[in-house]
């Protein structure tokens, strides 16, 4: 069964006809837009996304989703994929490297709604690395921070390309792993505290609703 295909599909409903949408990052998200492109076409609604990287923009673009900036409209709903989800919907992003963005345009939106497979829905975050965006010339300063709060952290390199990954927005991007993550409010505020670090994958207190894609059908949580 593919849970993704399962849960990005079931998540395209909860878009209405006139939606301003915040267009997630990653794989579960392609199945989300894909559906969503359709629903444009078959059943002629008329909604604009705002995309959260050059993945999902190129992706919208693709299938004839409209894409429009924060700058002219207000999000209404926003939905996107994560790499960890918590008891109290609190979330690890970022293993895409697009954290920075799909922050600005989750936090902006009425709505936020995380949507994964069962497998991303743990006790305690903290088994997948924090990913943070930082400046390049920052790296020993931030690297000193990240131990001295107890981290490894590890720059993140590229698989097609030699050297670092460069984000969307032109800087490095670090994987921090915490033994385990109590506080993930705190530590989202101490790790933006960090000069360099221009944001991290912690998104705490800003999910409204997860739709999460079981092997025994779909669960909805209202936080
Ligand atoms: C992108 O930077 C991430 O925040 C993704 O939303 C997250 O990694 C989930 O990705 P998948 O849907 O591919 O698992």
């Amino acid at each position: 069964m593919n849970l993704k295909k399962i849960v990005g599909f079931e998540a395209a409903k909860e878009v209405k006809d006139g939606d301003i949408v915040g267009l997630g990052t990653g794989s579960t998200m392609e199945y989300f837009i894909t559906k969503l492109g359709e629903r444009i076409e078959n059943e002629e609604i008329e909604i604009m996304g705002i995309p959260t990287s050059y993945q999902s923009f190129l992706l919208a673009k693709e299938l004839n989703i409209p894409v429009t900036t924060l700058d002219e409209y207000d999000i209404d709903i926003a939905i996107d994929g994560a790499d960890e989800i918590d008891k109290d919907l609190n979330l690890i992003k970022g293993g895409g490297g697009a954290h920075t963005l799909e922050k600005i345009v989750d936090y902006s939106a009425k709505v936020f709604i995380v949507i994964a497979d069962e497998n991303k829905l743990v006790k305690n975050l903290g088994n997948f690395p924090v990913p943070l965006e930082i400046i390049s010339e920052s790296v020993k300063p931030v690297f000193s921070a990240l131990r001295d709060m107890g981290s490894e952290p590890i720059i993140r390199m590229a698989k097609h390309k030699v050297g670092p990954v460069i984000s969307d927005n032109g800087n490095f991007i670090v994987d921090a792993k915490f033994p385990i993550v109590n506080n993930p409010v705190q530590l989202e505020k101490d790790l933006n505290s960090i000069p360099g670090v221009i944001e991290n994958g912690i998104f705490s207190q800003m999910t409204d609703k997860a739709i999460i894609a079981c092997e025994n059908g779909i669960k909805k949580i209202n936080f």
